[in-house]
């Protein structure tokens, strides 16, 4: 099929890349020239495993574009709309600027029988204006909603083997035209046994509100766990094993820490929750701001347990932050807690050193006050506290006696409860956990 992916960020280079190797011939299009730039040298803009040999691989073949002329669209019969959908400063909301403007760019280039796939994360009720938009252009064409459950740094491969398909049309019918074409479109997972729903609008677009929330309320829950395990001299890591065995809850999810960032869970269950109030049902998502509440402690936290570490003061010292990404296998530091720790630290008259495999360029543009070092050895010289605060592998297999010899303090605050305290103990290091004793 001839496909036109508007929008390559995070979700939309990886798709357009995904949806060429599934044999379709794909035109990516951004108004960001550097980005496109990157992606016609097949090189992707942002950290993502697998993504750059997955592009090289796919233009060899010639069915991938990309381009920042919307025009180009022309030739498609399926648009995906991949924007962002950020928080809108000083308000909870999400912006649908870049939605609209893709949107709006698109409707020119529209031909009879077209389908045009929303994959961003929207509040409820988009998929119905932007389809009155669609058919006052175009009669013939009709609008999805096809929301994304990528995560960063599976993202491939939660594109190619999703776990389910969520196919949401104007009269929620599986006998709607745009099912077949969607259908058409992922016939290689869908034929590998990927099981697609096929709902209405409204229902496809809560589906990802609803899942995101869900997913951050585990986490929140799980440090809640923890606060009460820090007051009661208990380990809510085996809380989460114990608890985790049981089927009807699971042990994904439930890794207490440091809390969720990232540019996805905080910004949407703000919006799911204003959006809420507008329909008048905010009662039913107060709890996303307790969920909210948590999360944000937990940086709180950690500066706090970081100064106990120190000896009752934060001034002077040198702390070395292992990890700037929201979460390991990703560039991305929107939101990230790791940084947002390490800024407060830095405020609090620490003198922070910032380290990170993939994500300290992107880093320094959010918070250019931050010293940064890309050596970890060096990184980590002379510390008086080290915070694990992102999980990457080599942070993990960090070895404690080799690490005590060229620190100036052995303490340790293992932000994601990652490490063996019993063995960093024995190291000589004095080691805190969030929530273990
Ligand atoms: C999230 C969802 O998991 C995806 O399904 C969704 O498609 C995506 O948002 C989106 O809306 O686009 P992502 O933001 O890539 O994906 O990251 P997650 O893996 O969900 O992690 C989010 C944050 O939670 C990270 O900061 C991570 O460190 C933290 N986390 C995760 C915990 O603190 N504890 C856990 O047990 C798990």
């Amino acid at each position: 099929m001839r496909i036109s992916v508007i929008g390559c960020g995070y979700l939309g280079a990886v798709h357009a890349a995904c949806m060429a190797k599934l044999g379709h011939e794909v035109v990516g299009i951004d108004v960001d020239e550097r980005k496109i730039a990157e992606l016609s040298a097949a090189r992707a803009p942002f950290f993502e495993p697998g993504l750059d040999e997955l592009l090289k691989e796919v233009q060899e073949t010639g069915r991938l574009t990309f381009t920042t002329d919307m025009s180009a669209a022309a030739g498609s019969n399926v648009h995906f709309i991949c924007v962002g959908t950020p928080q809108k400063k000083g308000e909870n909301g999400a912006d649908m600027s870049y939605v609209d403007a893709a949107t709006n760019g698109l409707l020119p280039h529209l031909s009879p029988g077209d389908l045009v796939v929303g994959k961003s994360t929207v509040p409820v009720g988009t998929a119905g204006r932007l389809s009155s938009l669609v058919r006052n252009q175009e009669p013939d064409a009709h609008l999805v909603w096809n929301p994304e459950f990528l995560r960063e740094g599976h993202a491939v491969a939660d594109t190619l083997q999703p776990d389910r398909f969520v196919y949401g049309v104007p009269d929620g019918s599986e006998h709607h035209a745009a099912v077949g074409v969607l259908d058409e479109v992922y016939a290689v997972p869908l034929a590998d046994g990927v099981p697609r729903l096929v709902m209405d609008h409204p229902t496809a677009e809560l589906v990802k509100a609803a899942a995101n929330s869900f997913l951050a309320t585990k986490i929140s829950f799980i440090n809640a766990m923890a606060e009460v395990c820090e007051a009661a001299g208990a380990d809510v890591t085996r809380l989460a094993d114990a608890i985790g065995m049981d089927d009807r809850i699971g042990r994904k999810f439930l890794n207490a820490g440091i809390g969720f960032g990232g540019g996805c869970l905080p910004k949407d269950i703000r919006a799911f929750m204003a959006r809420a109030g507008e329909l008048g049902a905010d009662q039913a998502l107060t709890f996303l701001r307790e969920v909210d509440a948590i999360n944000m402690r937990r940086r709180s936290r950690v500066v706090e347990l970081t100064r106990e570490l120190c000896g009752g003061m934060l001034l002077g010292k040198r702390i070395t932050v292992l990890g700037a990404a929201f979460k390991p296998e990703s560039d991305d530091v929107r939101d990230s807690p790791a940084l947002s720790i390490a800024a407060q630290l830095q405020l609090q008259g620490a003198v922070v050193t910032v380290t990170d495999p993939k994500a300290l360029a992107n880093a320094a543009r959010r918070f250019p006050e931050l010293h940064y070092e890309s050596d970890l050895d060096k990184s980590v010289a002379k510390a008086d506290a080290v915070l694990l605060l992102t999980e990457w592998q080599q942070y993990r297999d960090l070895d404690p006696y080799a690490l005590a010899g060229v620190v100036a303090s052995s303490r340790i605050l293992d932000g994601r409860n990652v490490l063996d305290a019993a063995k960093w103990r024995a190291a000589g290091w004095t080691y805190r956990g969030l929530g273990r004793p």
